[in-house]
C-alpha cells in the first residue's frame, strides 16, 4: 500500500484521526535483514533508476532466453549502495533461475570457491560481491570455470601429480565491485557484459523512498519524500536507512506521518546536512581546509587524523564527495575545492585569501 499525500492534507485532518493511522507495526522492521528483504525490488518494473542499464539488460536477457543459453558473465561496478546485489536478484528472477550470493572475502580457501562452483545447477547465477578482493588462487580457479565451464583440479603429490578437468554446469557469474580499477586484467576480460551503476537523481530517490514507506505502511508526503531524497547522497541504501530514522522521529515526536517539516527536523538532529554529508564527511573536509591549507594531503594522514580506516574513507565517504565536487584526488593527495569552502560556511572569498585566514 502506498500512502502519498500533500503536506496540506495532513494539516486539515484532526489529531485523533492521525493517531489512529500512526500505529507502526510491520514485520519488515523487526530486523535489518527483514527490512532489506521486504523492500528489495524483485522485477525491472519495481526497480527504480538505472534506466539505460535496465534497457540493455532486458535485451541481453531476452537474447539469452531466445538462444536458450545462460546470460554472459556480468560485471557491475560503482559506489556502494546503488543496488548491484538487488539488480543481480532481478536478473535471476527475470531469467527464472536461482542465485547464490557470496562475497570475495568469504572465498579465502580454494575449497570455498570450488565448493560453491560445484554446487551450482545449470543456468544458475553466482553473485560475487567485492570481487576485486578475490585472491590469486581463487581467481585462477575461476578462469577455466568462467571460460569453458571446467574446474582444473590437481591430485597426488610431486611426480604423481595429475590434473583433472571436472565439467561444471553452464552458469552466469555476476561480479560486483566498488573498485573496477583493482580488478586484474585477465579477470575483467572474462566478463562479457560490464556496466557502471550511476548515482540516483533526487526524483528517483523520492520514488524509492515513497515505495519503501508504502511497504512499511508509513504515510509520507511528496515534499517529505523529497526532503529525505535531497540528503541521501544519490544512494538508495542511504535513502532507505533515513526513511527508517525519520519514521522513528515522526512516530515518537508527532503522529507517525512524514511531512517535509518532520523530515527536515529529524535529519537536522541526525546532523545530516542539506548535501547529505554526515559528521565524518564534514570532519574530513574541515581537516583538509583547516590543517592542510585545502590540500593536497595523503589519505593515510587523513584517516589517522579523523580516526577512520582508509578503506571506509575510500569506499564510503569519497565516491559521493568526489562526484559532488567537494573533494578532488590528485597524485599528491586529496584536496578540496572552492565549493567545499562555501558549503562548510567558510567565507566565500578567494581561496588564497581564505588560506591566509587560517595561518
Ligand atoms: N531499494 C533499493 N534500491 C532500489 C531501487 N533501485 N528501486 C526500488 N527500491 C530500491
Amino acid at each position: 500500500m502506498s500512502i502519498i499525500a500533500d503536506d496540506n492534507d495532513f494539516k486539515s485532518k484532526n489529531i485523533a484521526e492521525k493517531k489512529k493511522h500512526s500505529v507502526l507495526k510491520c514485520e519488515c522492521l523487526e530486523n535489518d535483514k527483514n527490512f532489506e528483504n521486504c523492500i528489495r525490488p524483485k522485477s525491472f518494473d519495481t526497480y527504480i533508476g538505472q534506466t539505460a542499464l535496465k534497457e540493455t539488460l532486458k535485451i541481453s536477457i531476452a537474447a539469452a532466453k531466445k538462444r536458450e543459453l545462460p546470460l554472459d558473465h556480468l560485471l557491475f561496478y560503482g559506489p556502494p549502495g546503488l543496488g548491484k546485489t538487488t539488480l543481480a536478484g532481478v536478473i535471476a528472477e527475470q531469467m527464472g533461475v536461482d542465485i547464490k550470493i557470496t562475497s570475495a572475502p568469504a572465498l579465502e580457501r580454494p575449497r570455498d570457491i570450488i565448493g560453491i562452483l560445484m554446487s551450482l545447477k545449470g543456468g544458475e547465477i553466482l553473485f560475487i560481491d567485492e570481487i576485486h578482493r578475490l585472491n590469486k588462487v581463487a581467481e585462477e580457479i575461476l578462469y577455466p570455470a568462467m571460460e569453458d565451464f571446467f574446474l582444473d583440479m590437481t591430485t597426488g603429490k610431486a611426480q604423481t601429480v595429475k590434473t583433472l578437468r571436472v565439467p561444471l554446469p553452464k552458469f552466469t557469474l555476476i561480479g560486483a565491485t566498488t573498485k573496477a580499477g583493482e580488478l586484474s586484467g585477465p579477470l575483467r576480460d572474462r566478463f562479457g557484459i560490464i556496466h557502471r551503476l550511476e548515482f540516483y537523481t533526487e526524483d528517483e530517490l523520492a520514488q524509492v523512498i515513497k515505495r519503501t514507506a508504502g511497504i512499511l505502511n508509513i504515510e509520507i508526503s511528496e515534499q517529505g519524500a523529497h526532503a529525505i531524497a535531497k540528503r541521501s547522497r544519490g544512494t538508495p541504501r542511504i535513502a532507505n536507512r533515513l526513511v527508517k530514522r525519520v519514521a522513528d522521529y515522526a512516530l515518537v515526536k508527532h503522529d507517525g506521518r512524514i511531512t517535509e517539516d518532520i523530515a527536515n527536523k529529524s535529519l537536522d538532529i541526525l546532523k545530516i546536512d542539506n548535501y547529505g554529508l554526515d559528521s565524518t564527511d564534514r570532519s574530513l573536509l574541515k581537516l583538509i581546509i583547516e590543517k592542510y591549507d585545502g590540500g593536497p594531503v595523503g589519505i593515510e594522514t587523513i584517516a589517522a587524523a579523523i580516526g577512520e580506516d582508509v578503506r571506509t574513507i575510500e569506499d564510503v565517504c569519497e565516491p559521493f564527495l568526489l562526484q559532488a565536487g567537494l573533494l578532488q584526488r590528485t597524485p599528491r593527495g586529496r584536496k578540496v575545492s572552492p565549493a567545499t569552502y562555501r558549503h562548510l560556511g567558510y567565507k566565500n572569498i578567494d581561496i588564497n585569501e581564505q588560506k591566509s585566514l587560517f595561518y
